[in-house]
């Protein structure tokens, strides 16, 4: 197969960032098609640590080339502090294609995003602050400014005379906020512009014509499956499509194009922002995972929440992506509990709940039901094949394999590229 979704089949930070790394070694291309710089993806190499929030993770490979969809919100400034940082890591000048069709995330998104959680009060969703939602928000509601319009002094302007207007209303009407000026936006913007220009281009064409010619793409999802906006627990969810399906509309290519999907899941589960998670655990067990795990925020350093391993959850990710294989990450962080547990239904009152509810009340209320594992004491992060795992570890894999009924392809046991057991090849 010449291509290939990475899809979070979890609460997002599954560990994509590290998984695309590493199919990025066989690609041609990667491409993140949704979401912007609320994800973080974390991409060790030599010993070297890449913390990427808008290029796609297959940047930090000479040979591959890197492309930013059409579904992405791209902010300017970001993007070029992040290129810089990339070339102070030894990567120079990547190769980079940014879509005409992406939109732009500007300093009024950030701010009416700041405003709009503080308006929710206990409500909060918990958003990264990232001006993600409401540059979402002006896409769909037409009053977004794309790259192709970004990069052209003249129609930059243009466009934030048309759109300025309502922004600057809602900023000092409804919040009492600051307004803001065209020139003072032009300004800002300058350098980005002129220094961006040459890297936007129809992305779209350009991967047909990868892909009429055979090569390798992998599409990049960032979030994750319950973050997705139709399939998460909304409205605790981003505001884009992460699902395997949301790749070939921010892409820009046919759905069968889109090859196999795979999807990343922790060997627990974490979750950061509000909402509702069933197999959480607010005690030691939990703060034991998370700091094994070093469970923080790649973005915004927030403790993420941490919980058991759901299979019904799993089995609603399975279902509207489509997953086809899926990599279990972070394995070794489970070494040394004598006992670990899958939740394999839920439970209220009398009640056994099998899949995944959209009621986010029901959901609050739902008991996990755990099948019990046998744990391992074993360090596991030099292991580099399924067989050299102690027993239990794989027996742990095995049985998530029954529990959510799709083959576990990959399983990683440390954070480095060597660090991977592969099981079945996937490009
Ligand atoms: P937003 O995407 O900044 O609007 O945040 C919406 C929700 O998605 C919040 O709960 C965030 O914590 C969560 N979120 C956004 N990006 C990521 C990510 O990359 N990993 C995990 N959670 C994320």
């Amino acid at each position: 197969m010449a291509s290939l979704v990475v899809v979070g089949a979890q609460w997002g930070d599954e560990g994509k960032g590290k998984v695309t790394d590493f199919l990025a070694q066989a690609a041609d291309w990667v491409v993140r098609y949704q979401g912007g710089n609320n994800a973080g993806h974390t991409v060790v190499v030599g010993g070297k640590t890449f913390k990427l929030h808008l290029l796609p993770s297959g940047v930090v490979h000479e040979r591959v080339k890197s492309v930013i969809g059409n579904g992405v919100v791209i902010d300017p400034l970001v993007l070029l502090e992040e290129l810089d940082r990339l070339r102070d890591l030894g990567v120079q000048d990547p190769e980079l294609f940014i879509s005409d069709r992406a939109h732009v995330i500007l300093s009024y998104h950030r701010l009416q995003d700041e405003l709009e959680e503080k308006a929710r009060g206990d409500a909060k969703i918990g958003t990264t602050g990232r001006g993600i939602g409401p540059a979402y928000v002006d896409k769909i509601g037409r009053a977004g400014i794309r790259m192709i319009d970004f990069v052209d002094p003249e129609r930059f302007r243009k466009r934030l005379e048309t759109v300025l207007p309502a922004k600057n209303n809602l900023l000092a009407k409804l919040y009492g906020a600051r307004t803001f000026t065209v020139e003072e936006i032009l300004a800002e913007y300058a350098e980005a512009q002129a220094r961006l220009r040459p890297m936007v281009c129809d992305t779209s064409y350009l991967l047909d014509e990868a892909l009429k010619r055979g090569e390798r793409v992998v599409f990049e999802g960032a979030q994750g499956t319950l973050l997705d906006v139709d399939h998460g627990t909304y409205p605790y969810v981003t505001s884009s499509s992460p699902v395997a399906a949301g790749a070939a509309v921010g892409a820009g290519v046919g759905p069968q194009r889109i090859g196999t999907v795979l999807g990343i899941v922790k060997a627990y589960t974490t979750r950061v922002g509000s909402g509702p998670f069933p197999t959480e655990l607010k005690n030691a067990t939990g703060d034991r995972i998370r700091e094994r795990g070093r469970e923080y925020g790649t973005t915004t350093g927030r403790p993420r929440r941490v919980g058991w391993f759901d299979a019904v959850m799993l089995r609603h990710s399975v279902r509207v992506n489509g997953i086809d294989n899926i990599a279990v990450m972070l394995l070794d962080v489970l070494s040394g509990f004598d006992e670990i547990q899958v939740c394999v239904a839920y439970r209220v009152g009398d009640e056994t709940i099998r899949s995944f509810p959209a009621d986010l009340e029901l959901l609050a209320q739902c008991e996990p039901v755990y099948e019990r594992f046998a744990g391992w004491h074993e360090d596991i992060t030099g292991c580099t094949r399924f067989e050299e795992l102690p027993q239990a570890a794989q027996d742990y894999i095995t049985g998530l394999e029954r529990l959510v009924g799709v083959p576990v392809a990959l399983v990683s046991v440390g954070p480095g590229r060597e660090q991977t057991i592969v099981r079945k090849q996937l490009l």
